[in-house]
C-alpha cells in the first residue's frame, strides 16, 4: 500500500522537533481525524535555512512533514510556497489516494509559518489556493 520512500520517511522522519527562536509558527489541523501539526521555520535573506515539524497524526501525515521539510530547506520563500502536497506526494512516490488530503497538513502548516514570517515583517500574506484542509464534506474520510 506505501512506497518504500513513505515507508522511510514514516519510520526514520527528518527534521522531527521544534526551533526554539523559529521565524515562522504553522499550526494546523485536519478537523475530520484531529491531527495535527506544527512546523517551524529558520529564514535568512528570504531563504528557508531551516525547517522541522512535530506532527500528532497518521504515518502519511508524518512521511509527508518529513518530506515536506526537506523540500523547503534552501529554498526562497516564493518556491517554499509553491512546494505543494501533490509535490510531496511525488516525491515520496506516491500515496494511496486515501491518504491524500494528509500531505495537505504539510502544505498548510508551511504555508501558515510563511505567511507567520511575513505578518511578523508587516509584509502582506499570500493567499491560500488550493488547499482544502476545510473543506472535507465531499472528501474521503481520514482512515487511521
Ligand atoms: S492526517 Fe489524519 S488520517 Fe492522515
Amino acid at each position: 500500500m506505501y512506497s518504500d520512500k513513505v515507508m522511510d520517511h514514516f519510520k526514520n522522519p527528518r527534521n522531527v522537533g521544534e526551533i526554539e527562536d523559529a521565524d515562522g509558527i504553522g499550526e494546523v489541523g485536519n478537523p475530520s481525524c484531529g491531527d495535527i501539526m506544527k512546523i517551524t521555520l529558520k529564514i535568512k535573506n528570504n531563504i528557508v535555512v531551516d525547517a522541522k515539524f512535530k506532527t500528532f497524526g497518521c504515518g502519511a501525515a508524518i512521511a509527508s512533514s518529513s518530506m515536506a521539510t526537506e523540500l523547503v530547506r534552501g529554498k526562497t520563500l516564493e518556491e517554499a510556497w509553491e512546494v505543494s502536497n501533490k509535490a510531496v506526494a511525488e516525491a515520496l512516490e506516491g500515496l494511496p489516494p486515501i491518504k491524500m488530503h494528509c500531505s495537505v497538513l504539510a502544505e498548510g502548516g508551511i504555508h501558515k509559518a510563511i505567511n507567520d514570517y511575513r505578518r511578523r515583517h508587516s509584509l502582506p500574506e499570500w493567499e491560500e489556493k488550493n488547499l482544502h484542509i476545510h473543506d472535507h464534506d465531499n472528501d474521503v474520510e481520514c482512515q487511521h
